[in-house]
């Protein structure tokens, strides 16, 4: 398939971050008594540290009040970027490095579509800082996936209109994010067995074998 570009999640899709997020809610949900696990984790994938707050409280049975919400979301922002704290560029895997520099040599428009408001923070961590043509982050935007706003914004900003961008996700919510903002969505990770998917990879080199660069 020919695409002009291509719009990566970031957490749990080109790094690990998405196990820094579990541990970091699964922290601050023992300190407060909260019951908290992966099964649960899964459905916060993709969505903003407010609204994943809200799914954990729902889920643990607890309501808190605005300011104490105001905390929490504060505390497990600080344990995650603790975690953040340690990564370096040898965090990216070399199927990841391999497969972005074999994307961009055939002339493929690398951008990243996050919810998060640490991506900056991420890719400056991985050595990737100047590395995407554009990024749309969870800081530029106001509603988090399954909106497809995330996604929209990176294609404005790389002129590249969606139905010739493919987006690649590890989210249930960013697959719905990538079918409603009209994108080919590519599932990986936990989105792989995503039935919404109109493709999977088990890994990101997969990728070289279905997506082929913009014609000349
Ligand atoms: C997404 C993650 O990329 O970013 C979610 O999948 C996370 O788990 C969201 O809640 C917001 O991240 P941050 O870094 O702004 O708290
Ligand atoms: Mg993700």
């Amino acid at each position: 398939m020919k695409f002009d570009a291509i719009i990566f999640d970031l957490d749990g899709v080109l790094c690990h971050t998405d196990d820094f997020h579990y541990l970091a809610w699964k922290a601050v949900a023992d300190r407060y008594g909260i019951p908290f696990d992966r099964t649960v984790n899964e459905r916060l994938r993709g969505v903003s540290r407010r609204d994943s707050l809200e799914i954990l409280l729902e889920n643990g049975g607890k309501t808190c009040s605005e300011k104490d919400k105001q905390r929490m979301a504060e505390e497990k922002n600080e344990i995650y970027r603790g975690f953040l704290a340690g990564m370096t560029p040898g965090d990216l895997s070399p199927d990841t490095r391999e497969t972005l520099n074999a994307l961009k040599a055939r002339g493929v428009r690398l951008a990243i579509g996050s919810s998060s408001k640490n991506a900056g923070l991420i890719l400056s961590r991985l050595g990737l800082g100047s590395f995407f043509d554009a990024a749309a982050d969870g800081t530029e935007i106001r509603r988090s996936k399954p909106d497809p706003e995330v996604f929209l914004l990176a294609a404005e900003k790389l002129r590249v209109p969606p139905c010739r961008a493919a987006v690649v996700e590890d989210a249930a919510a960013g697959i719905e994010a990538a079918k409603r903002g009209g994108f080919y969505a590519i599932g990986i990770g936990s989105a792989a067995g995503c039935e919404a998917s109109d493709g999977r990879i088990r890994r990101l080199s997969d990728l070289l074998s279905i997506v082929q660069g913009p014609l000349p």
